[in-house]
């Protein structure tokens, strides 16, 4: 297995980390700065003989070294800054993120793309267009991240295990992401059961706001830890061909009643990347919400050139 990681700054870099520490196989950190993939790579393979994590970590500045990846994570790209949105990035972004793709897809005809950078589910589109890959293989992260600070939020309100709380954000990474409530249970318990309306709307606030939260308290970037084991998990998936259903941006063809649209959806992730989407049963309101959230992705895919 070789895993390319486009992109060595936080989120690329802790993703290259937790990578080599599962040892699904060698890893490959490329950056467009000289000496930085060079220097965390060596720093990561140092790491090895105490971790006990036997690969090989590549920094390199040339696609050379990516030749033949099995996955490509695409990270490169500027984090937001405070008072910034993600669609503040889409200009300087979609130029680096067409740029990335182009060659690494030279070198790696055949890998499934993992998109990260932001706006994310734009990125996810320019990554598809520029590719041509197939939709199974050019996927976006961000509902995993979406839904796991939703978890998180609703343990801390109820005082539980992390663990026992299963929970779906779809739609786009953005303000009008879908955290949805029905679909939240606590050990196979509603969560609409467990906290009243006003705590839910408070944790699902805090949820859309996740993202911003962070770049608030840090002022110099944005989330990467949690970013990272996102990844991690898609990943892991893939890899191990679990059939995991994730909520990850694919392109709808139809299905939620959208068309030509990346958004995020749930996903049952294998060997071949994106391999279904899986429709669950929305009601009328969360219809409305995911619509929403589509034609605000479509508005800004409609303005880039490509
Ligand atoms: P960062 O600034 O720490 O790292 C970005 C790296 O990209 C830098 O090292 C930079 O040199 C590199 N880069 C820029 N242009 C490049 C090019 N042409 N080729 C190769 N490398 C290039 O930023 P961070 O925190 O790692 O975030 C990266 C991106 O991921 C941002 O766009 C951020 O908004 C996004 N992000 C998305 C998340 C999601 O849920 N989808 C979560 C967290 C971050
Ligand atoms: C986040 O939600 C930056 O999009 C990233 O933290």
């Amino acid at each position: 297995m070789k895993i390319t990681v486009i992109g060595a700054g936080n989120v690329g870099a802790t993703t290259a980390q937790r990578l080599a520490e599962k040892e699904y196989g060698d890893i490959v950190l490329i950056d467009i700065v000289e000496g930085l993939p060079q220097g965390k790579g060596l720093d990561l393979m140092e790491a090895g003989p105490i971790y006990n994590y036997d690969c090989k970590i590549i920094g390199t500045n040339s696609y050379e070294e990516t030749e033949d990846s099995d996955l490509v994570i695409i990270t490169s790209g500027l984090p937001r800054k405070p008072g910034m949105s993600r669609d503040d990035l889409v200009k300087v972004n979609t130029e680096i993120v067409k740029s990335v793709v182009g060659q690494a897809v030279q070198k790696s005809p055949d890998t499934i793309l993992i998109v990260v950078s932001n706006p994310l589910d734009v990125m996810t589109y320019v990554t598809y267009k520029v590719s041509k890959f197939p939709r199974e293989r050019v996927i976006g992260m961000a509902g995993i991240l979406d839904t796991s600070r939703l978890r998180t939020f609703v343990a801390m309100e109820l005082g539980v295990s992390l663990e026992n709380i299963h929970a779906f954000v779809l739609g786009g990474h953005g303000d009008t992401m879908v955290p949805l409530a029905r679909y939240t249970t606590v050990a196979g318990i509603p969560v609409t059961e467990l906290l009243p309306k006003d705590k839910l709307d408070a944790i699902i606030k805090r949820t859309r706001d996740g993202g911003a939260e962070i770049v608030g308290l840090l002022k110099t970037g944005s989330a990467f830890y949690a970013p990272a084991a996102s990844i991690v998990e898609m990943v892991d998936t893939i890899v191990k061909d679990k059939k995991k259903i994730l909520p990850c941006t694919v392109l709808c063809k139809g299905e939620y009643g959208l068309n030509d649209i990346f958004i995020g959806v749930p996903v049952k992730l294998g060997k071949n990347g994106a391999e279904q989407i899986i429709e669950i049963k929305l009601n009328q309101e969360e219809t409305e919400a995911l619509k929403k959230s589509a034609e605000t992705v479509r508005g800004l895919c409609t303005g880039i050139c490509l």
